[in-house]
């Protein structure tokens, strides 16, 4: 498996971004991976911090390296939004080859303190780093944009490999259409270098993500509209078969299926 550093940077040359889908089960795993394969890209495969806390994390990690080994497309194992030093170690320790530390909620000098040792702890170990300045809201937070002073300043100091920028997203589904701050992300792309990073990928209009994508960004997480297909497609399929019972691996068929070609849809949307 492969870094950030390994696909990113080029990505932002070329001016596409690689999407970095939350998975959270087998299912999930799976049909990401088969869109990324069937448009032939590379794609980052991201844990959510919460699933370190039990055995989830480690077999997803065993499981995307097998699939990995056994396919030709570049993949990156990431830990998305880290919540801790402990949380990064363990992550390398289970084969993560990528970390993201989330100091976004602490103050700017805070972040940048506990990014750097983050940072240290990532590189030592050949894993790349990915942070976030400003905020990026789950549900109803506040946006806290990010600035290009701070971008320029955070760089500088902490050696970062790839940094998530608030530009108007948030996580979660929208109640209305969101806007995003174009001008800011492009004034933050010509300050620095390093590739921009979007969080809150879903319902986030495609011409709006190129625009983004045209600015420096080049990776797109995409969470709550991957999971809720499965959720709702499960809910669905139950609805369709009702109390007949049918193996699992066939319920989820259908489900993986509409899963993967949503995933492929937005691949070609980044590209
Ligand atoms: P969404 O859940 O809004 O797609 O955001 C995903 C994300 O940014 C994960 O870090």
């Amino acid at each position: 498996m492969l870094t950030l550093n390994n696909i990113l940077p080029q990505a932002r040359k070329e001016k596409r971004a690689v999407g970095a889908f939350n998975v959270a089960n087998l299912e999930t795993l799976l049909s990401v991976f088969k869109a990324a394969e069937q448009e032939n890209s590379p794609v980052i495969i991201q844990v959510y911090q919460r699933l370190f806390n039990d055995e989830r994390a480690g077999l997803i990690a065993a499981m995307t390296s097998r699939l990995a080994a056994n396919s030709g497309i570049p993949v990156v194992l990431h830990l998305d939004h880290g919540a801790s030093l402990e949380q990064i170690r363990k992550a390398i320790d289970l084969g993560y080859t990528s970390v993201m530390i989330d100091g976004s909620k602490l103050s700017f000098t805070e972040n940048i303190a506990l990014t750097s040792e983050a940072v240290a702890i990532a590189h030592q170990a050949g894993v790349s780093i990915e942070a976030e300045i400003g905020h990026v809201p789950f549900g109803d937070g506040a946006i806290e944009l990010s600035t290009v002073a701070e971008a320029v300043e955070f760089v500088k100091h902490t050696g970062v490999d790839a940094l998530a920028i608030s530009i108007g997203t948030a996580h979660g589904f929208y109640k209305k259409e969101p806007v995003l701050d174009i001008q800011r992300a492009s004034e933050i792309g010509d300050a620095i270098s390093i590739p921009l990073v979007l969080h809150g990928g879903t319902g986030v209009p495609d011409e709006q993500l190129k625009k983004a994508i045209a600015c420096g960004v080049a990776k797109i997480n995409i969470a709550t509209e991957l999971q809720s297909m499965f959720l709702r497609g499960v809910a669905a399929e139950l609805g369709k078969n009702g109390e007949k019972f049918m193996p699992l691996d066939l319920y989820f068929k259908p489900v993986e299926e509409r899963i993967t070609e949503y995933v492929r849809s937005k691949i070609r949307a980044f590209a």
